[in-house]
């Protein structure tokens, strides 16, 4: 039987949820990923209330939201289409340093939850790079180094 023929980009998907599966990352782990992650936030003395002011009660679009974010972030799906930079600016109560105890807070549910310690690395490389976009979108010139 002849396949049909696959354009770049389905080939390039592919090949990107092939080798984050490898280190185990799937749509599975990202849902326990981005639980365990906001449970702790919510948690947080420091981000907790940042988040629960401008969320309210209702965590669950939040969640859904964070899901398809980090599939489409992780795993080429497309399944996030917002323009998180925008909803970032809007936040006046967000401090710069705020963005290392994310981080922090983000690398250590990794550490305790990841199914690999490549997926650790995977996850926190492109964590990294968005948080320093936004920090940059909300506080910086361009040029300027993220301070942690
Ligand atoms: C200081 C650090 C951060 C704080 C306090 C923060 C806070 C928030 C809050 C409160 C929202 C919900 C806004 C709303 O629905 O009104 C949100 C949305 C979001 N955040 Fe963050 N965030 C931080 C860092 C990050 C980082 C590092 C990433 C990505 C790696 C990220 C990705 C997103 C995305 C994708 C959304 C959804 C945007 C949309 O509505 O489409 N955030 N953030």
């Amino acid at each position: 039987m002849i396949e049909p023929s696959r354009t770049p980009a389905q080939l390039h998907r592919e090949q990107v949820q092939r080798d984050a599966l490898r280190i185990g990352i799937d749509e599975e782990y990202i849902s326990t990923l981005v639980d365990t992650f906001y449970h702790r936030i919510r948690q947080h003395e420091v981000l907790g209330p940042v988040f629960s002011d401008a969320i309210g009660p209702g965590w669950a679009p939040h969640l859904a939201k964070m899901k398809n974010f980090w599939s489409s972030v992780a795993r080429n799906t497309g399944r996030y289409s917002g323009k998180p930079v925008p909803v970032h600016q809007k936040l006046t109560q967000v401090q710069k340093h705020h963005f290392c105890v994310w981080l922090a807070l983000f690398r250590q549910t990794l550490i305790d939850t990841a199914p690999t310690p490549q997926a650790v690395d995977y996850f926190m490389l492109r964590a990294d790079r968005i948080a320093r976009s936004l920090q940059m979108a909300m506080f910086d010139r361009p040029g300027t180094p993220a301070d942690c």
